[in-house]
């Protein structure tokens, strides 16, 4: 029987590695992203930056969409592994406890705000929503749960059900019943709603991130805290992307001094090294929800808790405290944020620049009438203005960032929290460049066109 050695693997090159994506992982994935020129393996990473096969050294500015704020293999987590391996810890076991498990929800217990005492282990931000969700409407026992406009929750069937953005909701009708959207930012709608008296739960981010780096009004999620006292609705802070520092506190809801009922963690939990996600409840919620014998099998899953994920989470947080992560990223977060606002009054191309902490976007003018036909012509359609930025940066600058998925027309700047001053200068430089030589989307399509063509006669 024919198999692949990991060393085979390791020698992949540039086509293989295209080759096989097409044949054997997502087909049309590596032909989208050489639509844009990001096609490439980066088989090394350290810190904030990544190498291609060809040795070409690239800046990351995207930090796996929040997962990395320690940066590509932090030695710290990769140290934790390691020590788990040599001691020959128990990795497994669901019919037993954990010390590292425990450990790691005193941890948790103790940085997040307010009262949230219970942690639930998962493996991904997804799986630890759906957690979060089957929580709330058992501890309530109310059937509707509220989230946001262009919320981004995952794409399992209850967080997708809870997500904004018909392109991804509309092919898998039916979702799940029982759930209804409100707009993101606005307290008068969600009282309204609330007044029926049959919502169980309330979902939504502290900064909404893959909607188009949402900041809402300051005041909101108090506004939240007090509507979800009065009519007896549990709250879900999902923050998964904007958890451990990222918004310039160690968890976005901080920075309004309020707490959630039920709060959602991933990305970053892990170090940027082992997949592991959790939601974390008040020792109330989760006694209704989960407070005899009979119920303490009702939520399960078989890698949630592993010695190797509790041992890199204790590590990474242990950094994110010890090297004052949070208060870096809000330094680092305001001098960037200023920055790019001076090219928001430089450039007519952006239309804003928004933000907290480091997790920042820039939205972009789209294309109407003439250019936008062109722009359908090039195959790279208005959906595309925020990637054909990105590419430009990436293939020119060596520059990693995205756009963001419910508003592909922003671009978000999410760097490592270990990020230095004059990598945040070397990115604005390198837009301000940009922006400068492509004054309007018909260049910017033109040499996204240019890039798609070569990449179609490349194969
Ligand atoms: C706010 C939020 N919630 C949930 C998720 C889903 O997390 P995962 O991709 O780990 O399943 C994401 C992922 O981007 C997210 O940003």
């Amino acid at each position: 029987m024919r198999y692949i050695t990991l060393e085979e693997a390791l020698h992949f090159d540039q086509a293989r590695v295209v080759a096989n994506s097409k044949k054997y992982l997502n087909s049309h994935f590596p032909s989208y992203l050489a639509l844009l020129g990001l096609d490439r393996n980066y088989p090394q990473a350290e810190g904030m930056y990544l190498w291609d096969g060809d040795g070409q050294r690239y800046l990351d500015f995207l930090g796996a969409f929040g997962a990395l704020n320690l940066g590509h293999n932090p030695p710290q987590v990769i140290a934790a592994i390691e020590k788990i391996w040599q001691l020959k810890t128990t990795n497994m076991m669901q019919s037993g406890l954990s010390a590292l498990a425990a450990g790691l929800g005193e941890t948790l217990a103790a940085i997040t705000p307010g009262e949230l005492r219970h942690s639930f282990f998962a493996s991904s931000g997804t799986e630890a929503v759906e957690g979060a969700l089957k929580t709330a409407r058992i501890a309530s026992g109310k059937p509707v749960i509220i989230s946001t406009s262009a919320a981004f929750h995952g794409k399992s069937l209850g967080a997708l059900s809870a997500s904004g953005r018909d392109k991804y909701k509309q092919p898998f009708q039916p979702l799940l019943p029982g759930f209804e959207q409100v707009p993101y930012g606005d307290a008068a709608v969600l009282e309204a709603r609330f007044k029926s008296r049959d919502v169980g739960a309330f979902i939504c981010e502290c900064v909404q991130g893959e909607g188009g780096v949402n900041v809402p009004y300051a005041g909101y999620l108090t506004d939240v805290r007090n509507l979800c006292d009065r009519y007896g609705v549990l709250w879900i802070a999902d923050e998964v992307q904007t958890g451990f520092g990222r918004t310039g506190k160690m968890f976005a809801c901080e920075h309004e001094n309020v707490s959630p009922d039920i709060m959602v963690l991933g990305k970053s939990i892990g170090g940027g090294v082992v997949p592991l996600a959790a939601f974390i409840s008040t020792p109330q919620v989760w006694s209704k929800a989960y407070g005899s014998i009979e119920r303490v099998s009702y939520h399960t899953t078989t890698f949630g808790g592993m010695a190797t994920q509790c041992a890199a989470s204790l590590a990474a947080v242990q950094c994110y405290i010890e090297q004052d992560l949070p208060r870096q990223a809000a330094e680092h977060g305001q001098y960037l944020l200023s920055r790019l606002k001076n090219l928001e009054q430089k450039h007519d191309f952006i239309k804003a620049v928004r933000g907290k902490g480091l997790l920042i976007g820039i939205e972009f003018k789209t294309p109407g009438g003439m250019l936008n036909k062109m722009a359908k012509l090039a195959e790279v359609a208005e959906d595309n203005i925020g990637a054909m930025v990105c590419g430009v940066l990436q293939k020119d600058y060596h520059i990693i960032t995205a756009y963001t998925l419910h508003n592909p027309a922003v671009m978000r700047l999410e760097p490592p929290l270990i990020v230095e001053r004059q990598q945040l200068d070397e990115v604005v430089r390198a837009l301000d460049e940009i922006f400068s030589k492509h004054k309007n989307f018909a260049s910017l399509s033109l040499k996204a066109a240019k890039t798609m063509i070569s990449s179609k006669l490349n194969g």
